[in-house]
């Protein structure tokens, strides 16, 4: 049963019927890793500053945020499959924990102190369970405004946009960029704002800051490996960068960044030129600018080859004793491996009268990781948020977090039919239990597992095969 009311540090909030954050995940609120002195993701986040010099980094805001900030503020549309219960967690209808950077961007320009600046801080998403996601992880939002009414003209602020990016480091990247800056459906120039000019020199600004970033996070990724001898000079393959349109409600054209490394391409990042409303709300009607979201999980497993993405909530001092903000960048080493324990769930989805009952397709191995530009933007999902025993793959990852702690570590579906004739649904899941610490005895993976079932029983009605 959900309590009247929800305390996070500090501040009570009424719940709801939207309410639907569990305390498993509120335990972990306000751990701040990010700015933990020498963890990697503290690391990471440093690196990342370094190549924005003279921005103002925000890095202490609390996660707490209302429904307007982190979705109506920025152009979400109100059936934005972002805002659905299966993929947000809500503190009740209004408020929520964020699910994104984005969420302080309003906020942000408006305070109007600086021109560019950083926002890093933990976000939060029901998602998959596997090895790169986990519900709480960190992004990094970073802009860059011009304000046009305070140049002589809106010529005179394009010129200083190109001499700023005269100025820009080169590097000696390969860069994909097919695609034309706009798109009248997908990537509309914002023409009740700027011209196409204006935003073509923004976008170029905005690409060769984010390769120069890039080339500097795997240039310190590659030192890393040789260092360690994972790796040699030699192996090295030329790093390339792919500019991949994509979309997003807060920015128009928008991109995703894919990067070539070591054999992969990677998607890293999401960006744009910022919606005007946007910077209009924020009380900003002349500025015009860029602006960007990273994970930093996802950057961090690269540099310091961080196999888990559980690793960065350890408090074992031999994962935490192995990073230091001073001196070159250290690889991970491996301190133990213990045995997985797999044990599969098989049931039958019962049916309900209230319309279909559905889970996702194997969607946890294709799944984007922690990252940005993932779930915020994908395609609706196919659901049943509203009926009374709907199952939602989500729900499952949840109760077994609840369950497992950070005892699990993948959990996906093998397999799913529907019978001919009786219509019913089956599906099977295989959940990966194996802790980073200690090996699992066979009678506490066995009790864990019964409780999953029991779990899914009692809330869902489904039956066990
Ligand atoms: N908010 C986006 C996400 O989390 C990332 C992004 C930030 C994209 C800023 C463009 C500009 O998916």
């Amino acid at each position: 049963a959900t309590p009247r009311n929800l305390t996070i540090a500090g501040t009570d909030y009424p719940t709801d019927t939207w309410t639907n954050v569990p305390q498993s995940i509120l335990s972990q609120y306000g751990r701040k890793l990010h700015i933990q002195p020498d963890h990697p993701l503290s690391i990471t986040r440093k690196l990342v500053e370094s190549r924005f010099p003279g921005f103002r980094n925000h890095n202490t805001l609390p996660g707490v945020v209302t429904v307007d900030q982190n979705f109506d503020s920025l152009g979400f549309t109100s059936d934005h499959p972002g805002r659905s219960r299966t993929d947000t967690y809500y503190i009740n209808k209004d408020t929520l924990l964020r699910t994104h950077t984005t969420a302080h961007e309003v906020d942000v320009f408006r305070q109007n102190s600086s021109d560019g600046w950083t926002l890093s801080a933990d976000v939060y998403r029901r998602d998959a369970v596997d090895r790169s996601h986990y519900p709480v992880f960190h992004q990094m939002e970073g802009a860059l405004t011009w304000d046009r009414s305070a140049f002589a003209s809106r010529q005179a602020c394009m010129d200083a946009i190109r001499e700023s990016f005269d100025k820009l480091p080169k590097h000696d990247l390969v860069v994909e960029d097919p695609n034309p800056t706009f798109h009248a459906e997908r990537n509309p120039l914002q023409d009740k704002y700027h011209s196409a000019d204006e935003a073509e020199i923004v976008a170029a600004h905005l690409k060769r800051s984010l390769e120069d970033m890039v080339v500097a996070i795997f240039t310190a990724a590659d030192k890393a490996l040789i260092a360690s001898g994972q790796s040699s000079e030699s192996e090295k393959d030329p790093l390339k960068v792919r500019w991949v349109e994509a979309f997003f409600p807060h920015t128009s054209p928008s991109w995703e960044m894919e990067v070539w490394w070591r054999g992969d391409w990677l998607e890293v990042l999401g960006c744009g030129v910022i919606d005007q409303p946007l910077l209009i709300r924020a009380n900003q009607l002349d500025r015009i600018g860029w602006a960007f979201g990273i994970g930093l999980e996802r950057i961090a497993m690269l540099l310091f080859g961080i196999p888990d993405i559980r690793l960065f909530w350890s408090k074992d001092p031999r994962f935490l004793k192995q990073f230091t903000d001073a001196g070159p960048m250290k690889r991970f080493q491996p301190f133990s491996k213990h045995p997985p324990a797999p044990r599969d769930v098989a049931f039958w989805l019962p049916k309900t009268l209230k319309g279909d009952v559905v889970a996702e397709t194997p969607a946890s191995t294709a799944s984007a990781p922690n990252s940005a530009g993932g779930q915020q933007t994908s395609s609706p999902r196919n659901n049943a948020v509203e009926a009374e025993l709907a199952f939602h793959e989500n729900d499952l990852m949840e109760i077994v977090r609840t369950i497992a702690g950070d005892s699990v570590e993948d959990v996906r579906l093998i397999d799913s039919f529907t019978h001919p004739k009786s219509n019913r649904r089956s599906l099977c899941y295989r959940i990966e239990y194996r802790s980073l610490e200690r090996t699992l005895t066979t009678e506490e993976v066995n009790e864990m597992h019964e409780r999953v079932c029991g779990e899914m029983v009692g809330r869902f009605g489904v039956e066990i095969r």
